[in-house]
């Protein structure tokens, strides 16, 4: 047999349930109602929340920051977004479904980076791989999204999202390219997506490239690092928020004074303080950099002018009664950080030991939030809510006024926890032929 011919096999045996299909169909389908998928992924991605802010671009276009930022991934059992892509030669165009209503990606500039990139990936691979491979950075893709929690309510829905979105992709395609390499291109569909293709604790270093190529997330420590260290999140207010981040950071460098002390004289310093408090696994250090930083990122937004205001009067009492909680702490030790990003809802970063009493604390002043209890905490007949701090002599009881009740609407208690995972079959959000199994 000649090379030619052993090729021609060769592509025979690799394509054969295509080429067997393309023999018993007479007419190709044009219509994703008959099409043949070829591959189909499903995958989670995790929510991560900064403990050193994000919050300028130097290049809006690429999504270069300003300056380095740190976060914490938390578990995908209580938040994710959970993505699925086919891909057919057989589907007119490349369409979206989020959270069950199709969305129009003509116009969306962060979804074509994310496709462009990784299809360019594939295409080496293609090109490159001695044997064919099925050209699939030639084909249109379906993506379904969901995410288990509200979109746009300051709860980093586009982070688990569009790490979601290139994590799938680059499994679809199998991609063999590393995760900082891929986070790369996460970062140029919103910013903080990057640091969610990590479990754990990881850095988003803002590079000096033009390009970009050395501006990716790290490791900083793995989920298995600090087990202990665990969240709250209170959500105050479900609603899409004012001010999204993408326009409010732009007016924040356009406009403040503070953001260039900030990206100057804090943020290196705090990167390498935060960076040995999570190793040596120092809850002082890492508590009053998280707050600090939260506070200065929402000073810098009040900085910005016209002012943008993301915190509410109740995200301003949760402020005061951690930090009464903390000076009323035995030993004088932290016991508990809280930080808030674009939007209202806090979330308390505490160490296992003392989050009971954080959510009997939360729930005494924040009445009527739901709350499942998923590390069972609260054994039956336990009242949630019920008990004071243990420091309650010295603990000003009128610190804040018992708020009205569902202030606080949700409780949610997570952990440290994984990167993007890959799911079975029987996970998928799209039926066979391509399209959504639910709808709104
Ligand atoms: C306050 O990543 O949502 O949550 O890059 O424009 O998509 P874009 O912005 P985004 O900004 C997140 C800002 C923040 C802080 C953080 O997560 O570091």
């Amino acid at each position: 047999m000649t090379n030619l011919t052993c090729l021609f096999f060769l592509v025979i045996i690799k394509f054969t349930d295509r080429v067997l299909w393309l023999f018993s169909t007479p007419l190709a389908p044009t219509s994703s109602a008959n099409a043949i998928m070829v591959k189909v992924v499903t995958c989670t991605a995790p929510v991560n929340i900064a403990v050193i802010k994000y919050w300028g671009k130097r290049n809006a276009a690429l999504i270069l920051p300003t300056n380095d930022s740190l976060s914490v991934t938390l578990s995908q059992d209580i938040l994710h977004s959970k993505t699925t892509i086919a891909a057919s030669p057989d589907f007119s165009h490349d369409r979206l479904w989020l959270n069950g209503k199709e969305e129009d990606i003509t116009k969306n500039k962060r979804m074509h980076n994310c496709f462009r990139e990784t299809r360019a990936l594939r295409k080496q691979l293609e090109d490159s791989s001695a044997e064919p491979l099925e050209p699939l950075s030639t084909y249109p893709v379906h993506v379904c999204s969901e995410n288990n929690f509200p979109t746009a309510a300051g709860l980093a829905s586009s982070a688990s999202g569009l790490a979601a979105l290139v994590f799938t992709l680059a499994r679809l395609f199998d991609l063999p390219t590393s995760t900082s390499d891929l986070s790369r291109i996460a970062r140029q569909g919103s910013g903080s997506a990057c640091r969610s293709l990590f479990g754990g604790f990881v850095a988003w270093e803002m590079g000096s490239r033009d390009d970009g190529a050395d501006s990716l997330a790290v490791q900083v420590a793995p989920e298995t690092h600090w087990p202990e260290l665990q969240a709250l999140i209170c959500v105050v207010d479900d609603a899409k928020k004012g001010t999204s981040s993408t326009e409010g950071m732009q007016n924040t460098v356009a406009t403040s004074p503070l953001l260039q002390h900030r990206i100057r004289d804090v943020v290196p310093e705090r990167m390498r303080d935060m960076k040995k408090a999570i190793l040596d696994r120092d809850f002082q250090t890492f508590a009053e950099i998280t707050m600090r930083d939260s506070n200065q990122f929402h000073a810098v937004c009040l900085d910005t002018f016209p002012p943008i205001f993301y915190l509410n009067d109740v995200s301003r009492a949760i402020i005061r009664l951690i930090h009464e909680y903390n000076a009323t702490s035995p030993d004088g030790r932290l016991k508990a950080a809280y930080t808030y990003d674009a939007g209202p809802n806090a979330v308390i970063y505490a160490p296992k030991q003392n989050m009971k009493e954080i959510i009997h604390l939360i729930t005494r002043y924040f009445p009527g939030a739901d709350f499942v209890d998923p590390y069972n905490f609260f054994p039956e007949g336990e009242v949630v809510g019920s008990n004071l701090p243990h420091t309650h002599d010295k603990f000003n009881q009128n610190v804040i006024p018992v708020f009205p009740a569902g202030s606080v609407s949700r409780l949610l208690h997570t952990e440290v926890a994984d990167g993007p995972r890959v799911l079975g079959k029987e996970e998928s959000l799209l039926n066979e032929q391509g399209l959504p199994l639910r709808l709104k």
